[in-house]
């Protein structure tokens, strides 16, 4: 199978290593630490009919319509169209998509003016969770115990002017508490296939502090998580909202994302997004030990039971992050990332690349 994936950080780097025990892969645009990166648009790769699959990684090409644009050109892809990655586009959406299909998850009230924002969020016990309605790179979340705090930052996104028209809208939910678990369910319209948990660590500092980032480490399997929670996701939030989705005309296929939070009542859905977690995914897709490429294929053909259930090994993964400089506020570029070599030859250790160029010599250096 010939497999193109989209995107450029460690999220396509672990696709394209995963799938690449099976299949022939490259990925569009790459970095300079991927192997078989490309430069050529995925337009362009896919138009002489030789590419048997098009995986689309990050949330902004499938919020933009690319997986529809593939697919009118007859193009088979795994990444749900402009109108199922709204679920990740608009959290209002997503929110009333959730109480639709009966999902567990926090009390919110959605806004788009400030005094019915600031009384709802005065009503609440605290802390307070402000979310933008649209797409903020993962930094549109406040979570306060300060009200004065979370009402600037009502103001301050309604107004425009912390996160544009992204924060024109917010959320605003009550708060919930509990470990954070990751659920990647493959979806083929209908049916899923969720994946084994994993967890994400996001703060910058050594013993979980400073500034939140992209995530700075990940791991699965999670000990803490009984046997058959997959499944549990699957019945009592990824097919409920499959449906759901289906009565809106919605023919989801692609990857689900459930970040979810296991409270003292049970898990609850915190959010969905339409794409792989970074660096979550790369955690358990480097455990599979199937046809990765085989499973995606089937799931964006429309029916996952053409294929056997995937399989993972027992073993452990654990992702750490090493980050430039000054990461994540103003992260230092052009630093020659140096023991790549080492690192690459120590047994059972797999590099990723991301946020990783190259310089004139052909070192890789820190790009972001
Ligand atoms: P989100 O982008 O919606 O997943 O939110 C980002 C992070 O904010 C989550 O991973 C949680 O750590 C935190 N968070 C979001 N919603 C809540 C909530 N209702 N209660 C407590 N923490 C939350
Ligand atoms: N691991 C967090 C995310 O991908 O959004």
């Amino acid at each position: 199978m010939k497999v193109v994936v989209v995107g450029s950080g460690g999220r396509e780097h672990g696709l394209a290593e995963v799938l690449g025990r099976h299949a022939e892969v490259v990925v569009t645009p790459g970095n300079p630490g991927i192997p078989g990166s490309v430069a050529t648009p995925v337009e362009e790769l896919v138009s002489d009919g030789s590419v048997d699959l098009v995986i689309i990684g990050p949330e902004q090409p499938l919020v933009d319509g690319l997986a529809d644009r593939l697919r009118a050109l007859g193009v088979r892809v795994f990444g749900p169209g402009a109108d199922g990655a709204r679920i990740e586009g608009s959290k209002a959406y997503m929110k009333d998509l959730l109480v639709e299909a009966g999902c567990p998850t926090a009390r919110y009230g959605s806004f788009a003016d400030l005094e019915p924002a600031l009384g709802f969020l005065r009503s609440l016990p605290g802390p307070y969770v402000v979310k933008t309605d649209g797409l903020a790179a993962g930094k549109g979340v406040l979570v306060t115990d300060d009200l004065g705090e979370a009402e600037a930052d009502v103001r301050d996104k309604l107004a425009g002017t912390a996160f544009g028209d992204a924060g024109r809208q917010v959320i605003i939910e009550e708060h919930l508490s509990g470990p954070e678990v990751s659920v990647f369910a493959v979806c083929d319209g209908t049916r899923t296939v969720c994946l084994p948990p994993a967890q994400d660590f996001k703060r910058v500092g050594d013993g979980d502090s400073g500034p939140n980032t992209g995530g700075m480490g990940a791991w699965s399997p999670l000990p803490f998580v009984e046997a058959g929670f997959a499944e549990l996701v699957a019945e009592q939030f990824i097919e409920p909202t499959l449906s759901a989705l289906r009565a809106r005309g919605v023919e989801y296929r692609g990857v689900l994302y459930a970040g979810l939070m296991l409270t003292s009542e049970g898990p609850k859905l915190l959010e969905y997004n339409v794409r792989f977690g970074d660096p979550d995914s790369q955690v358990v897709l480097l455990r599979c030990t199937s046809d990765l490429a085989e499973l995606l294929a089937a799931a964006a053909d429309g029916d996952l039971t053409t294929v056997p259930a995937p399989t993972f090994a027992d073993d452990a993964a654990v992702l750490v992050v090493a980050a430039s400089e000054g990461y994540p506020v103003s992260p230092r570029t052009g630093d020659v990332i140096e023991g790549v070599e080492a690192a690459r030859s120590v047994e059972g250790a797999t590099l990723l690349a991301a946020g990783v160029g190259a310089d004139a010599g052909g070192d890789l250096v820190t790009a972001g």
